[in-house]
């Protein structure tokens, strides 16, 4: 009997939700209530679905306000570009034939200087803002993405689909709001006139793994640091239980990324005899070729995607005696920015301080080589930007630093403090993309990505 009026509780609020208490039907037979027995752990949350679809209603609308301003400091930045223009020749001018302007003129002159300055002031305020907002709207995001993601796995996948699809839309309107406005705050992607970072982002956190497991913690994800003509939109993924590469998979874009609708799955297993599995979770995808830490013999090797083909060099130099502080076998790391490819490991001679080596793309050899001063073990990983080596280390379980540069340029190092926030404590990769100027990072089994803001000393955008 009292199964019955419980299995009849279950479906109603299989129907209707869980704010339908279950419990008071339960108390209703009369009896002592122990439905807990009996009530199965697939009951759907409609309501939560709900209240999910609400927020997206929420978000799309701040989304578009901030799209409209996007919109405006695009046309107040022209203008104000013309101003300067006007002005600049009208200095020129005034250089040339001073005899010819009087005090008055030279005063309005100084005046309209002083306009722009003001106006130019206010608008980096503003966009300084927006981006705060941007960050919190990708946030709130993200935390849904992730409980759409815990609901799909307990439940019926097929239910959440639509909220999903609806959240996703929004990602890629927030993506594209985003780009426009770096474009406006960073309108430097590809050069190098910075002096380095300045900050990092809180992290982005965009889901959990397209494996859908957080035992996948060793991995790694991305874009291509030099794609090729029409892939700029492509990411990649590969991830395992250990520290083993079996595969490496592609995805369009960011939407399929989430969707988890690859266009192609390499597997790097054992094929006609051949293992051409990789080790260490360090590896980076340049021109559609992915170079990585080949298991054995221990060497770089470069898989191209394009071809299918594989090559591999050793480094003799080179010891897998020595891994980074998080994760084991990461013995070569390999880093692509906006002045090349790179790979960082380190020697028994130099009792396991980190080397930084130049590869040559063409010929796929180390050209060039450079001793740091840090311990590769301590170390948490390292990247490169505009041929400066940027390491990491671990402050406390929430937060990393950088901690050291050294810029190949100058071959100047130096140590620094850098911090910025971690997802969860243990990570597996940390590159840095030059085509969007965004570091990925591989957190526990997460995609998480920050923003990174570089010193522009007297520029539009710098501090
Ligand atoms: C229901 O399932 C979820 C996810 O598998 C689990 O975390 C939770 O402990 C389960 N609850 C009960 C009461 O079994
Ligand atoms: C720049 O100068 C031109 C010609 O003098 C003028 O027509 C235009 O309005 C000026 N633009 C601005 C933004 O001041
Ligand atoms: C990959 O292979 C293609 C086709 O053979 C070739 O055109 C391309 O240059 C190769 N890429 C690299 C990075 O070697």
């Amino acid at each position: 009997m009292i199964a019955t009026v419980l299995y009849f509780v279950f479906l109603r609020s299989a129907v209707v939700e869980g704010a339908l208490n279950p419990w008071a039907e339960g108390s209703a037979s009369g009896g002592d209530c122990f439905c807990e027995a009996f009530l199965p752990n697939s009951t759907f949350p409609i309501g939560q679905l709900i209240s999910l679809e609400n927020t997206a209603v929420e978000i799309n609308y701040k989304l578009e306000l901030e799209i409209s301003k996007v919109e405006m400091y695009e046309v107040k930045l022209q203008v104000y570009i013309a101003k300067i223009t006007n002005l600049t020749v009208l200095i020129e001018l005034m250089e040339r034939d001073p005899d010819s302007y009087n005090e008055l003129q030279l005063e309005e002159v100084k005046i309209q200087i002083k306009q722009v300055e003001a106006l130019i002031v206010e608008l980096k305020a503003s966009i300084q803002t927006s981006s705060t907002v941007l960050i919190s709207i990708r946030q709130q995001i993200s935390v849904v993405i992730a409980v759409l993601t815990e609901l799909e796995i307990t439940y019926d996948k097929n239910l959440v689909l639509v909220t999903r699809r609806e959240y996703i839309i929004l990602q890629q309107k927030l993506e594209e709001c985003e780009r426009r406005h770096d474009e406006l705050f960073n309108p430097d992607i590809g050069i190098c006139t910075h002096s380095g970072i300045r900050r990092i982002s809180k992290p982005i956190i965009s889901q959990l793994n397209a494996d859908l497991t957080s035992s996948y913690a060793y991995g790694g994800w991305g874009k291509d640091s030099k794609p090729m003509p029409g892939s700029e939109n492509m990411y990649w993924y590969s991830a395992s239980s250990d520290t083993t590469v079996n595969r490496i998979i592609q995805y369009s874009d960011y939407y399929k990324l989430i969707m988890r609708q690859p266009f192609k799955i390499h597997s790097l297993y054992v094929q006609y005899n051949y293992d051409r599995r990789g080790t260490g979770n360090n590896y980076v995808v340049r021109e559609n070729t992915m170079y990585y830490q080949f298991r054995s013999p221990f060497a770089m090797a470069k898989w191209n995607m394009t071809s299918a083909t594989i090559e591999y060099k050793v480094v003799p130099e080179a010891s897998t005696q020595f891994s980074y502080h998080y994760s084991a076998n990461q013995n070569l790391d390999f880093a692509g920015d906006e002045s090349g490819l790179w790979v960082t490991y380190a020697t028994a001679e130099s009792k396991g301080k980190l080397v930084l080596g130049r590869i040559n793309e063409e010929s796929f050899e180390v050209e060039e080589v450079w001793q740091t001063s840090i311990f590769k073990p301590s170390v948490g990983n390292t990247f490169m930007v505009c041929g400066v080596l940027y390491a990491t280390r671990s402050v406390d379980s929430k937060t990393e630093e950088i901690f050291y540069t050294f810029d190949t340029r100058t071959e100047q190092e130096s140590y620094v403090s850098i911090p910025f926030e971690k997802f969860q404590e243990f990570y597996a990769y940390l590159d840095y993309n030059p085509t969007d100027q965004k570091l990925y990072m591989f957190n526990n089994g997460y995609y998480v990505a920050y923003h990174v803001w570089f010193n522009h000393e007297g520029s539009l955008t710098g501090e």
